[in-house]
């Protein structure tokens, strides 16, 4: 990141040690808040939300302007790639999204690459809105799903216990599947691209089920295309910051990390703070994990985690963030607590 920097995140994905760390919070925008359910509660379904760029760039300035996070993460959603290139979405209440399945080559073939840019323009749009209503020291993120999680809603049709079909085809016929995974690495470069000439200042890449993969499936989906996208956004835009967040990837976090060269990493929940110190925040930026299920608790079991947390991560380049997204149960005053607990630190440094 370029000396002079004074947005406190992208100081902190450049390498800055700061404290307070900065922080944002996966799934900052949603149902916990009362103002998302009133305007939720007016939209005829959730994906007319995602491409009204008025509302979209609305539901992304609502926890900003209540709790002053140093990001605003654009309010989508990541199966709005497979929609985009003409696969058939929905939502289903409590179960998320649902596709159409794809199951083989003809299904690829019926993939529309060339729509990404044109059916996705209400984003783009959402993220200019965004991008100049935002304060001169917030950072604006934009983000996509990584090709292979994104390829586990749509070979699975939707959500998954045991994600057999997708796993079962990669395995059957790696160059077949492999066809896909392409075809949404450049999707997903396209779309990513188009976010940042669009405002967006820094991508994260959600990659919810790199943790099912054993390793070298997990290097060919998911290490060798996130590889891929990183290296073709810096080639555009070397100074845009990029996160992974390989959810539950445990052991094979650190081949991640140094073998993509994302410039922060997203930890889950499980990763032990000690760990990510000793072991990965020498090669990227930290940025994680407190339990959501602590923001619901709130009180003292909050504060001491908060605390610890920051304790053992703040020696070096951090992000405080949450190990997963916000659950929908979260009373707002514990955020509100969050927010103050962290202002707090600076007493403590
Ligand atoms: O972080 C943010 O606030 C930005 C917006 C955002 C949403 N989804 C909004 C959303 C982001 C970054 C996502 C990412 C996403 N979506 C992921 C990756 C992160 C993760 O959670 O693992 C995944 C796997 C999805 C797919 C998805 N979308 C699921 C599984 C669900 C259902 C779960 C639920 O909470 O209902 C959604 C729906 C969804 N995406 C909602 C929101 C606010 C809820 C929709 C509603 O209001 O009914």
């Amino acid at each position: 990141m370029s000396i002079g920097q004074t947005k406190p995140l992208l100081r902190a994905l450049g390498g800055e040690a700061l404290t307070p760390p900065p922080w944002w919070l996966m799934r900052q925008a949603g149902r916990y808040l009362p103002e998302y359910r009133a305007i939720r509660a007016k939209a005829r379904d959730f994906i007319e939300l995602c491409l009204t760029p008025a509302l979209a760039a609305e539901l992304t300035l609502q926890p900003v302007r209540r709790y002053h996070m140093d990001a605003a993460i654009l309010f989508s959603d990541i199966p709005l790639v497979p929609h985009a290139l003409g696969q058939a979405l929905t939502y289903r209440e409590g179960e998320g999204p649902v596709l159409d399945p794809i199951e083989d080559f003809a299904g690829i073939a019926r993939l529309k690459l060339g729509q990404i840019k044109s059916r996705l323009e209400p984003v783009f749009e959402a993220v200019q809105r965004v991008a100049a209503a935002l304060g001169p020291e917030t950072t604006l993120i934009g983000f996509a799903g990584s090709p292979w999680t994104i390829a586990t809603y749509m070979v699975e049709g939707g959500a998954s216990k045991d994600f057999r079909r997708v796993k079962s085809w990669a395995y059957r016929d790696a160059d077949g599947f492999g066809a896909l995974i392409d075809l949404l690495v450049e999707g997903t470069v396209d779309f990513l691209a188009a976010q940042m000439t669009a405002g967006a200042e820094v991508v994260q890449l959600f990659d919810s089920w790199a943790g099912i993969l054993p390793e070298p499936a997990f290097e060919r989906w998911v290490i060798e295309p996130t590889k891929h996208i990183v290296a073709a956004l810096k080639r555009r835009f070397p100074d845009h910051p990029i996160i992974g967040f390989p959810r539950g990837a445990g052991l094979l976090y650190e081949r991640y990390i140094t073998e993509t060269g994302v410039n922060g990493v997203g930890l889950d929940t499980m990763v032990p703070a000690g760990y990510a110190r000793s072991r990965l925040q020498q090669f990227a930026t930290v940025q994680g994990n407190l339990d959501p299920v602590l923001l619901i608790a709130g009180g003292a079991a909050l504060e001491s985690a908060v605390k610890e947390l920051c304790r053992t991560l703040s020696g070096g380049p951090f992000v405080f963030n949450l190990g997963h997204g916000v659950l929908p149960e979260t009373p707002p005053a514990n955020v509100e607590a969050l927010a103050s607990l962290l202002a707090g630190l600076n007493a403590v440094k």
